[in-house]
């Protein structure tokens, strides 16, 4: 049996530290290579160090394990991303086109890059933003991730380079931080809940925006990666829903547990960006081509934010 070697690019972040455990259990232990700019003392497998701007470090890795499939999931996001625009850019596109580049004249047979809601702009229809809407984004980081899967797109059709891709919305999970974010707000708020104290949300209490629990993103992306490879009709990235809230639901969710929890709305400059993205996702494509079904909504994500993060805290209280 030919089986895979998986390299995760960017393994530490929010997504990348949940998603290679997930990978590790799918495709054996020892055949997940984690890489990130420094290493996680929680982390365990196989690690390397690796700074994605560098293409010679990617292929040196990708050669001494034979890599089949490379999971490039390092980026600056959206809010974070408007403080350095040019170097956000450089960045991004960079350490994209060196994984291409390197995954192209390589034992490499498959990419998963990820793409965002924030391709999205003021042109799009925000209300089940369509497949084919306009990309008109607004931050650097939209920006890059819409050149990122045009590039996507070339590479599969002159190179014939097997790149799949999401539009991931927010996602929320109680595994991880996340960095940078415009939709930060909704895991910063659980942790708030549970620690009993009050919550400062950045955006306004009527901002709805598509979200995602972690354990519906982790199986999104192994299931479409898994999907034949004549089922992947959308060669950019393809919408992903699952439930969309603004701050004021998500606060009375976690009012049924904790009803003397207290928000108050200082938006910033992270409300001029969600303003511009879509409010709810059509994912029809992603349903009909590869089997898409989100299994959480706000409620249950609720009940498994809170019970997960209650263990944290109680554990960390205990050391
Ligand atoms: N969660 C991301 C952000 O807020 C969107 O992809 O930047």
């Amino acid at each position: 049996m030919n089986e895979d070697i998986i390299l995760v690019i960017g393994s530490n972040g929010q997504l990348g530290s949940v998603l290679t455990r997930e990978l590790q259990k799918v495709h054996g232990h020892d055949n997940v290579i984690a890489s990130d700019l420094y290493v996680d003392s929680c982390f365990s497998g196989l690690f390397e160090i690796l700074d994605a701007t560098k293409i010679t470090d990617i292929q040196r890795i990708v050669k001494q394990y034979s890599v089949t499939q490379i999971y490039h999931l390092a980026a600056i996001l959206s809010a974070k991303g408007e403080e350095k625009p040019l170097s956000t850019w450089n960045l991004n596109i960079k350490m994209m086109l060196n994984v291409f580049e390197a995954a192209r004249f390589s034992t490499v047979n498959k990419v998963f890059f990820p793409s965002s809601i924030a391709v999205f702009g003021d042109k799009a229809l925000l209300e089940q933003t369509p497949q084919s809407a306009c990309l008109n984004p607004a931050t650097v980081y939209g920006i890059s991730k819409a050149a990122g899967e045009n590039w996507a797109q070339y590479y599969h059709t002159n190179y014939g380079l097997d790149i799949r891709s999401i539009r991931y919305p927010g996602i929320i999970g109680h595994q991880s931080m996340p960095g940078g974010g415009t939709t930060d707000y909704a895991l910063d708020i659980y942790h708030s809940a549970v620690r009993l104290e009050s919550y400062s949300c950045f955006l306004k209490a009527e901002t709805k925006l598509p979200m995602i629990f972690m354990d519906d993103a982790v199986r999104a992306t192994v299931e479409l990666m898994k999907a034949p490879k004549e089922n992947i009709k959308i060669r950019t990235a393809y919408n992903l829903g699952a439930m969309s809230f603004d701050p004021s639901e998500i606060t009375a969710e976690i009012k049924q547990t904790y009803p003397d929890f207290i928000v108050d709305y200082c938006p910033d400059s992270r409300q001029l960006i969600a303003d511009k993205w879509p409010k709810s996702i059509d994912d029809s494509e992603a349903r009909s081509d590869w089997g898409w079904k989100p299994e959480y909504n706000l409620t249950t994500m609720t009940t498994e934010m809170i019970e997960k993060l209650k263990e944290k805290y109680n554990t960390i209280k205990l050391k």
